[in-house]
């Protein structure tokens, strides 16, 4: 009787297999992708900008803020319904997952009850492998939400650089945050997120400054070509501690996102423009993590369908259903 059934289990196993591969959502991730590309990037909310000052709601509404017990930590990027771009050194081994939750659509990191605000818990964060804490290289993580969220004018997704888009040397960008607004001055209540105009500086441009007084005589580079930096040579407008994570983004028909805000040399000083990791270089990075984790997903449908099927099949075939 069990011989019997598991001969006809194993018979069944490669038609079920066969039978109930086309009929899996596979289509749903390329399309998540076609609906991604025609809605990132598009603010439906547009305000005046002014560098260095307060954001308008709804004017970058792909920022988050990450939290760890309650307390902003980090900025991070929304690029798609349930994934954020953010830093990897915003995240610390020794912390439960449940420790952090993500902020979005709103234009507060504290923001009162009566405010637009949407929480999401984390079901995984993936920090980029080759991370080093020591260079800095390799800075950049993904979150993945616990839940995917709807779009709305508030919330809505950043895109990513393509091959071709002109992000170079020059290109003018604003970096957003809740970060200090100056060396060791956090931002006061009611912690509005602040917007700064910066244009794009390249790796080997940014590398000449930090070697300028920098007691590094070995001339081993500061800044590595995942890096790019933005800001001025006077210094002055910069990014600083607290707007680590988030995005910085260029419109270049699109809001796209060139840099993830990693670290800086105090804030503001001259030749110590903020250092960004260089988002393209990880492009496919992000999007090979974000596939393979849907692929995750799905492959857990076969699975189940193997047992299942063939199962409530032999148990029919055998008369026992
Ligand atoms: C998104 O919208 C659907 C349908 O209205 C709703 O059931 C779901 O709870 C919403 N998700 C979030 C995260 O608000
Ligand atoms: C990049 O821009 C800076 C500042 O405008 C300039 O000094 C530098 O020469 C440029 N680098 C390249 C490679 O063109
Ligand atoms: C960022 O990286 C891309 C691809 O590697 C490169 O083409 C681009 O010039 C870099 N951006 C800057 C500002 O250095």
């Amino acid at each position: 009787m069990e011989l019997a059934l598991t001969a006809v289990l194993l018979s069944l196993l490669p038609v079920a297999l066969q039978e109930s591969t086309p009929a899996l959502p596979s289509g749903s991730s390329l399309m998540n992708e076609i609906d991604l590309d025609a809605v990132c990037g598009r603010p439906r909310m547009t305000g005046r900008i002014v560098s260095g000052q307060d954001a308008q709601l709804g004017q970058w509404p792909w920022q988050v803020s990450l939290r760890e017990n309650g307390e902003h930590v980090c900025g991070g990027s929304l690029i798609a319904e349930d994934w954020v771009l953010t830093a990897a050194h915003c995240f610390h081994q020794n912390q439960p997952l449940s420790s952090y939750v993500v902020l979005l659509g709103s234009i507060s990191s504290y923001p009162q009850a009566d405010e637009p605000q949407e929480f999401q818990a984390v079901a995984q964060f993936i920090i980029y492998p080759d991370y080093s804490e020591k260079l800095g290289t390799g800075d950049i993580a993904l979150v993945q939400l616990a839940s995917p969220v709807n779009f709305t004018d508030l919330i809505l997704p950043v895109c990513l650089p393509k091959p071709g888009d002109p992000l170079g040397n020059g290109t003018w960008c604003w970096v957003t945050g809740w970060g200090n607004i100056a060396a060791n001055q956090p931002l006061p209540p009611p912690f509005t997120l602040k917007e700064v105009n910066v244009p794009l500086i390249d790796t080997q441009t940014c590398d000449a400054y930090y070697q300028e007084n920098s007691n590094n005589p070995s001339q081993e580079p500061i800044i590595f070509e995942d890096m790019l930096c933005a800001g001025f040579e006077s210094g002055q407008k910069d990014a600083c501690g607290g707007d680590s994570g988030g995005p910085l983004v260029c419109d270049v028909g699109v809001w796209t996102q060139a840099g993830i805000v990693s670290w800086g040399y105090d804030c503001g000083l001259p030749k110590r423009p903020g250092v960004y990791i260089n988002v393209s270089v990880y492009t496919t990075w992000i999007t090979s993590q974000i596939q393979s984790s849907a692929q995750g997903v799905r492959a857990f449908f076969p699975a189940r369908l193997l047992v299942l099927i063939p199962l409530g099949a032999a148990l029919a075939a055998v008369g026992l259903a």
